[in-house]
């Protein structure tokens, strides 16, 4: 289901098609296969060409996972490990996908995942270091305004941190955003772009809906109501669920989808932009070196940071909320690994 084209369509409406052959190897390790993202994260990505080897590991349930999703008719080979194979997982991956650890119930805020989380991706994050230092890590695992300068400080202390190869995947809010503001005004989400920055959680999430010429149409209350809708969509889901747990399967089809955004980079093609949670220098003068702005990605990982361009008034008064709670967010990541 993801063809370049498609998947191309889906989050970065202006970059160019690649047309020489996928001729690179894209060893993809899942970390949490088993659970509810992992799953249907592994077949999205036994669907993805770019993928060529799909390695999926998980404390509980993964050989199974990868004998089902092994059957479906694509080229790549797909193997599971076992709770006690963590590093013959990780042997020459290339990406490596975060969803392990814990998700919200309702009333709960993505922090209160902390104490839980921070652990589990710090040492999922030691081992790459150890076994694929040169991976590129994209980390689903909530609170992903902290658990990213979490997998930065563990690969800093092991001296394999490279900025170029660490990611929060934010993806989702620009799916939710795309979603939501062509369901406002009447358009295709496909033909609907929205850019989102900041971080991943309530107040941090800051779209720029007057970006865009849609966007710009939804004004007053509605722009605040969806405003509001595309920072809290995930409540909607975990209060759907009633204790079940949180997105999984948009998740899913987020994850998927940002990873074939990076394979595209790692495999040259030029123009693939997209937001992602990165170390960046846009706000570093005011002690925040993590956010999410658009990224253009290349055969290194990061290989340019796009500030965030004009913003409204309104925007601005986001930004301005969001900039100390990321602020918090990152430091509690940063002390956790000091
Ligand atoms: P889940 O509980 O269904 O699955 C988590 C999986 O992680 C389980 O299979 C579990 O066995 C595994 N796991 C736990 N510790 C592990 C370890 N040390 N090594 C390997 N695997 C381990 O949870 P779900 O719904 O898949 O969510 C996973 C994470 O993704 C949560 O933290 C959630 O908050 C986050 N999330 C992030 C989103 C984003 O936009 N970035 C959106 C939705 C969820």
């Amino acid at each position: 289901m993801f063809t370049r084209a498609a998947a191309r369509s889906l989050a970065a409406p202006s970059s160019r098609l690649f047309s020489s052959s996928a001729a690179r190897l894209h060893k993809v390790a899942v970390l949490g296969a088993g659970g509810g993202i992992g799953q249907p994260l592994s077949l999205l990505l036994k669907s993805d060409p770019l993928v060529t080897s799909l390695s999926l590991y998980d404390i509980r349930g993964a050989p199974g996972v990868a004998a089902d999703v092994s059957h479906v008719d694509t080229g790549s080979e797909v193997t599971g490990y076992a709770a006690d194979q963590l590093d013959q997982a990780l042997e020459g991956v290339k990406v490596v996908v975060i969803p392990a650890g814990v998700p919200r119930k309702p009333g709960m805020s993505r922090d209160d995942l902390f104490n839980t989380n921070a652990s589990i991706v710090r040492d999922l994050a030691a081992a790459v270091a150890r076994i694929s230092p040169e991976a590129h890590i994209l980390v689903i695992s909530n609170p992903v305004n902290s658990t990213v300068p979490i997998v930065a400080g563990t690969l800093e202390k092991a001296g394999v941190f490279d900025p170029r190869r660490v990611f929060g995947v934010t993806t989702l809010d620009v799916v939710r955003a795309r979603r939501f503001l062509s369901e406002a005004v009447g358009t295709s989400p496909k033909n609907t772009g929205v850019t989102v920055v900041g971080g991943h959680s309530g107040p941090t999430i800051v779209p720029l809906l007057s970006q865009t010429e849609w966007g710009k149409q939804v004004t007053g209350e509605s722009w605040k109501k969806l405003v509001h809708r595309i920072q809290f969509g995930g409540d909607e889901v975990v209060k759907a669920k009633d204790g079940a747990g949180s997105a999984t399967l948009s998740m899913a089809y987020a994850g998927a989808n940002f990873t074939n955004h990076l394979l595209r980079g790692l495999s040259g093609e030029k123009g693939v932009i997209a937001p992602t949670f990165v170390k960046n220098p846009l706000y570093a003068d005011q002690g925040i070196d993590f956010f999410s702005s658009p990224v253009e990605l290349g055969v290194n990982g990061v290989e340019k940071i796009h500030p965030i361009g004009t913003i409204s008034a309104d925007e601005q008064a986001l930004l301005d909320a969001c900039l100390p709670e990321l602020k918090k967010n990152i430091e509690k990541g940063k002390a956790f690994v000091a």
